[in-house]
């Protein structure tokens, strides 16, 4: 069925100049652009965005990372959406991502991965939610 997934390019690829070709991958992938903007993440929305991984060892950095630039945040939507785009995207760690994988070309690092894609339908609803009034997810 046709359903949304959420995206956000993390800092260091849109500090790498990118955003561009990242977002011309998705396309071509077949994903349509429901919602997109450019902003900056305080520690604090870090913090809130990422909750769920508050008890993990990596927390504290991945907030300070995720915040220490800018990040492009979208819903998109497709057939299969959720689990096509990590497909699409590939391994969180770069080292163990698919050839031709969205992190295998561009992720730095296990942190400094490139791309996020939810993993259930119900986070990226919350995600998209996160970013995007019910106004901007035409
Ligand atoms: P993502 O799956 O988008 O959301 C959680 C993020 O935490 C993940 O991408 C990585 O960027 C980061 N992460 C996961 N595991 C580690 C780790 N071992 N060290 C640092 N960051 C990590």
């Amino acid at each position: 069925a046709t359903n949304r997934t959420f995206t956000m390019l993390k800092p260091d690829a849109v500090g790498a100049g990118n955003t561009g070709a990242i977002i011309k991958r998705i396309e071509e992938a077949g994903f349509k652009i429901i919602a997109l903007k450019k902003t900056q993440l305080s520690a604090a929305l870090a913090g809130q965005f990422y909750a769920i991984h508050k008890e993990r060892s990596f927390y504290n950095e991945l907030c300070a990372y995720m915040s220490s630039g800018t990040i492009v945040p979208m819903i998109l939507e497709k057939d299969n959406a959720v689990e096509d785009f990590r497909n699409l995207i590939g391994a969180t760690d770069p080292k163990k991502a698919a050839p031709g994988t969205i992190r295998a070309d561009f992720a730095k690092s296990i942190e400094a991965n490139a791309i996020h894609g939810s993993d259930s339908d119900e986070n990226a609803a919350n995600e998209g939610n996160f970013f995007f009034s019910a106004f901007e997810q035409f």
